[in-house]
């Protein structure tokens, strides 16, 4: 297969597209990226990695960090989880405090925010010291120690983190949050803070490509039947209203974040991520959803 081929082809196309979208700006760090941004980056199950435009600059990845929080989680806990949050898709926007109550405090899945809250809940409760467990398994997951949270990032959402409050509160009410409030905000804010490039992204997925054992490394990250779980889990749920759509074009397992990254993975192929900060109102970003369309019509590769 011709990536490179395929990826200067598409990349060239959609530059020239008008540029519309907007970078998410409830998020104040945020909306100082520069909206034109556009990287992709591939990396295949044998070791190959092509790559186009900002690759190899550094991004918020946002949401996409509940793939990993919910990774480490599961690893950890097992099956128990799934007493305190669903795997159904939600059909509501990322944020959407609707469906919580009549749902009792427990949320659709783990990709959306209150979800991803309730893991975070978890891992409070399952490590003495949370953050440098997570950053530990990251760092070990892409094979790369200079991955941090970002301080600056982190601390801007907590400034406007009106509606996580309030989610995070919701479900406290229903005995669905067993730490402290502010710890578990403070440990999902530096989650969300994560920066990596679309060359680190794509590298730290492939563990999910491929039955839970990272093909590079060897190592196994997770069991066969939780990987294969976590795909089905990105592939209803990874882009919350917008998951049919992604699954309709794309049909890859996949997980956006507002910072306008994708990352989506092909089992026994590639894990794949795309950068492009101007996001549709969905939350999506715009390039990224269309780049990722074009990809896997030109490769004529497909799990269905
Ligand atoms: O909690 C928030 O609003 C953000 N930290 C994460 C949102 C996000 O990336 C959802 N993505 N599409």
């Amino acid at each position: 297969m011709d990536y490179n081929n395929i990826i200067n082809t598409i990349y060239f196309s959609l530059e020239k597209l008008k540029k519309n979208g907007e970078v998410a700006t409830y998020i104040p760090e945020l909306a100082k990226v520069d909206p034109n941004k556009f990287g992709v980056h591939i990396t295949t199950i044998d070791h190959q990695h092509f790559s186009i435009g900002d690759a190899n600059e550094k991004f918020s990845i946002q949401s996409i960090a509940k793939v990993l929080s919910l990774t480490l989680v599961y690893k950890k806990v097992g099956e128990k989880i799934w007493e305190r949050v669903g795997v159904e898709p939600s059909g509501t926007a990322f944020n959407s405090l609707v469906q919580l109550e009549y749902d009792k405090g427990i949320p659709r899945n783990p990709l959306i925010n209150a979800g991803a809250i309730v893991i975070c809940d978890i891992l409070v409760s399952s490590f003495k010291d949370p953050k440098t467990e997570f950053l530990t398994f990251l760092r070990a997951i892409s094979g790369n120690t200079s991955i941090d949270f970002c301080a600056r990032i982190a601390e801007s959402e907590k400034q406007t983190g009106y509606k996580n409050v309030a989610l995070i509160n919701l479900m406290k009410s229903f005995n669905n949050i067993k730490n402290d409030i502010d710890v578990v905000m403070d440990f999902y804010y530096n989650l969300c803070s994560i920066e990596m490039t679309c060359k680190e992204l794509s590298r730290t997925f492939l563990f999910l490509t491929t039955d839970g054992i990272d093909p590079i490394s060897n190592k196994k990250i997770i069991s066969e039947s939780k990987s294969k779980r976590i795909n089905a889990i990105m592939q209803l749920c990874g882009f919350y209203d917008e998951a049919g759509e992604f699954a309709f074009k794309v049909g890859l397992p996949g997980k956006s974040g507002v910072g306008g990254g994708i990352v989506a993975i092909h089992p026994n192929q590639y894990s794949i991520a795309v950068w492009s900060p101007r996001l549709n109102k969905k939350g999506n970003s715009k390039k990224g959803m269309k780049f990722l369309e074009q990809f896997t019509t030109k490769t004529q590769l497909s799990i269905f």
